[in-house]
């Protein structure tokens, strides 16, 4: 799958409603009722308000032993029973990509224990990345994540920690778009 370019189409059809926008911090998305999340080969015809590009990339800070427990614990996209979803597309600050890549991981990990506490949430949470920056898109990320509605107010619980960590105190811009499958 990598390198292959995915396109999230904000418009008036696809197949998933919108439930709920929240911008927290920087430009908002104009308002759009569905999202469509599809290769770029596949589109023929643009018809969406808005439309972000992304690409499933290779690993940036994973270590090998959280890669190991990443593997066994995450599920596939597209399960029957996750109904919901969230696109969550972001953005970090210049002080952020002006780090040395292992200042980066100290962030991320030693300090604000992200794949720690994300880990605790699998199998409910399925999770894709797809990284924006290198092919000149207004976002740095573009998360995706699918789960149960019973699972909401847990992944609701993570990314609060999440928002409260060192981490995010780089985050410059970021869009919560919540949905359900038609
Ligand atoms: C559900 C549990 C989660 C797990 C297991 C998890 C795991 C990971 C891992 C392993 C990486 C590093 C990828 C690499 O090595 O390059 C990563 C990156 C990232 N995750 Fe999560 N994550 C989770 C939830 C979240 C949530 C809720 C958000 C909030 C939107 C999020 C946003 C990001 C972003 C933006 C990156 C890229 C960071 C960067 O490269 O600077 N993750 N995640």
């Amino acid at each position: 799958m990598n390198n292959i370019i995915f396109d999230f189409i904000g418009g008036k059809t696809g197949d998933w409603k919108v439930l709920k926008t929240t911008t927290l911090i920087g430009d908002s998305l104009p308002n759009v009722t569905h999202i469509d999340k599809m290769q770029s080969s596949f589109i023929n015809r643009f018809e969406g308000t808005w439309s972000l590009k992304g690409v499933i990339s290779s690993l940036r800070y994973t270590e090998k032993e959280e890669n190991e427990k990443l593997k066994a614990k995450q599920p596939d996209l597209g399960r029957k029973k996750a109904t919901y979803a969230a696109f969550i597309p972001i953005k970090k600050n210049e002080a952020w990509w002006n780090l040395a890549q292992d200042e980066r991981r100290k962030i991320m990990e030693n300090q604000s224990k992200h794949i720690q506490h994300g880990m605790k949430y699998l199998p409910a949470i399925a999770r894709q990345l797809f990284h924006s920056r290198d092919i000149d898109e207004p976002f740095d990320f573009l998360t995706w994540f699918e789960f149960a509605p019973e699972d909401e107010p847990a992944f609701n619980e993570l990314l609060g920690i999440m928002r409260q960590s060192e981490e995010w105190k780089y985050v410059e811009r970021e869009i919560d778009i919540r949905m359900v499958r038609m």
